[in-house]
């Protein structure tokens, strides 16, 4: 079976999963779940990023600084329930703090240091907490870091480097050999001019810090929590402990990254790999940002929203259609829960709700709920455009391709007036029409599964069916509903919402 391995970053545990880390995970997941319905094999790894100052901070600001291990478990086993409860299908939830990822991290930092790509020397810099990561003069606006609005610490330690000016002329090969490696393309050339004109070798240690993976053979540094990070999606499949595994998963099919951290993806990343020996991930695709209500999330200013009071208020589906519909993904957006509303009368409690319940109800009324006899189909338009969107990530496209599916059932609807059927009893054309919006509504219920699988299994299941059996290529295919089944109209798919007005 073709392999696919997909990532999304691993996030740091300061503070409770936002609707931001859930859009991407929400996305990886979209992902997961086409491609497995291709018929690939998928493993999909996410996890928490455990080894950072900002993760000390935090337990140390909880009252727990004597129980950094004990504050980390507690985060950690609240990140996975999260997932859990948005149903995310990852195959492996990694914490950076596992021994599995210890033994991995060693076994790079060997590599490397045995291709003469580390050294010691002088770091004399700024330090963000906030963004984990060295910064200069110039990344300052008033002295403060732009992203934080923190004033970033002043370092001055012997530390490791690592070579990665080293690699400037292979990354700039592959980046231009290779279109697809970082996309959006607006991404590539932000990295790759980045790559040719301002970066620099790289510290990779501490000195003044007590909390990290040691570094091997000095026990008085820890590992740059980045360093450390990014090879966890190494040690995710096996990377120095189950070398078949592997072997046979490694390269990455995509790591699905914010634009906010390519710089490690696209650079750092694949210069540590060359310097390791190892393949270099096919692809790393950044989406955008996206604001509340017009402003950037943060928790300063208490307006982070939860993924699991938006569940409860609406569905884990409504909100992955909402994220996807609304942001072009790899653009920026907005989230709004008045838009979120919007979006739920509109499309899919007017559009798709209605049909559904339009369609079913007149199978009820005109055919006891029984499936009536086969009628060919000319090839449905959109399929072809909705995988063309998939494959690329435009899961914007991806629902539109859908939408035009259901605007065109309800058009099917408009124009055949079933009821006047029935009233003139074309029974033949009745039957005829009914089997044509069935077989529709069977289509879309396959290709909303990566989308909203929730909503998918309940629509497939009033048509008898279950998404949890087949694939793409066995069930999009017209006619597999059996003339004389039964069909269930059952609960709307998407009821109407109490309003406090
Ligand atoms: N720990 C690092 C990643 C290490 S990967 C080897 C990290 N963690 S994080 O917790 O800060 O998560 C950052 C990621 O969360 C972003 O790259 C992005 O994927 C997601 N997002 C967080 N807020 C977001 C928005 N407001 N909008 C979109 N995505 C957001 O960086």
């Amino acid at each position: 079976m073709e392999k696919f391995y997909l990532t999304t970053p691993i996030y740091y545990i300061n503070g409770k999963p936002s609707v931001g880390h859930a859009y991407t995970t929400i996305a990886a997941d979209i992902i997961a779940r086409y491609q497995r319905l291709l018929g690939k094999e998928v493993f999909f790894l996410t996890g928490t990023d455990e080894n950072g100052q900002k993760n000390t901070e935090a337990a140390e600001k909880a009252g727990k600084g004597d129980d950094v291990p004990g504050y980390l478990d507690d985060m950690a086993a609240l990140w996975q329930k999260t997932f859990e409860e948005m149903g995310v299908t990852h195959n492996r939830f990694i914490r950076t703090t596992e021994e599995d990822h210890k033994i991995a991290v060693e076994a790079f930092w060997k590599r490397v240091e045995a291709t003469g790509d580390i050294y010691k020397g002088e770091y004399e810099g700024l330090y963000c907490k906030g963004c984990e990561a060295f910064i200069t003069e110039s990344d300052l606006v008033d002295g403060q870091c732009p992203h934080h609005q923190t004033a970033p610490e002043v370092i001055k330690e012997e530390n490791y480097f690592f070579k990665l000016t080293k690699y400037r002329e292979a990354l700039l090969k592959h980046i231009d050999e290779n279109p697809n490696f970082i996309m959006p393309k607006k991404r590539r050339n932000e990295v790759r001019s980045y790559v040719e004109k301002f970066m620099t070798d790289v510290s990779i240690s501490r000195s003044s810090l007590n909390w990290g993976i040691p570094v091997p053979g000095d026990e008085s540094q820890v590992i740059y929590v980045w360093f450390d990070a990014l090879i966890n999606y190494l040690t995710g499949v096996g990377f120095g402990k189950d070398n078949a595994q592997f072997e046979a998963t490694w390269p990455a099919d995509v790591h699905l990254v914010g634009k906010d951290i390519i710089k490690f993806h696209c650079a750092l990343w694949p210069a540590m790999l060359l310097s390791a020996g190892l393949p270099l991930p096919k692809q790393i695709y950044a989406h955008g940002f996206f604001t509340i209500d017009g402003i950037k999330m943060s928790k300063s200013l208490g307006n982070v929203v939860d993924p699991i009071e938006v569940k409860n208020d609406f569905s884990n589906d409504v909100l992955r259609y909402f994220l996807m519909r609304e942001i072009r993904f790899g653009e920026d957006g907005d989230y709004s829960a008045a838009r979120m509303e919007e979006r739920y009368n509109g499309e899919l409690a007017n559009e798709l709700g209605n049909l559904a319940n339009r369609v079913l109800a007149m199978t009820g009324k005109y055919f006891d709920s029984i499936v009536p006899e086969k009628t060919p189909h000319d090839a449905l338009e959109h399929i072809d455009a909705y995988h063309d969107a998939l494959s690329n990530l435009h899961f914007h496209d991806g629902l539109e391709a859908i939408w035009s599916l259901v605007r065109e059932a309800n058009q099917f609807v408009e124009q055949k007036k079933p009821w006047v059927l029935a009233k003139e009893e074309k029974i033949e054309e009745l039957a005829a029409t009914m089997y044509v919006l069935l077989e529709m509504l069977r289509h879309i219920g396959w290709l909303l599964v990566p989308f909203m699988p929730d909503t998918a299994e309940k629509l497939l299941q009033k048509l008898g069916q279950t998404s949890t059996e087949g694939n793409f290529e066995s069930k999009l295919t017209w006619g597999l509903l059996n003339p004389g089944s039964t069909i269930e109209k059952g609960e709307p798919l998407f009821p109407r919402r109490e309003t406090n007005e």
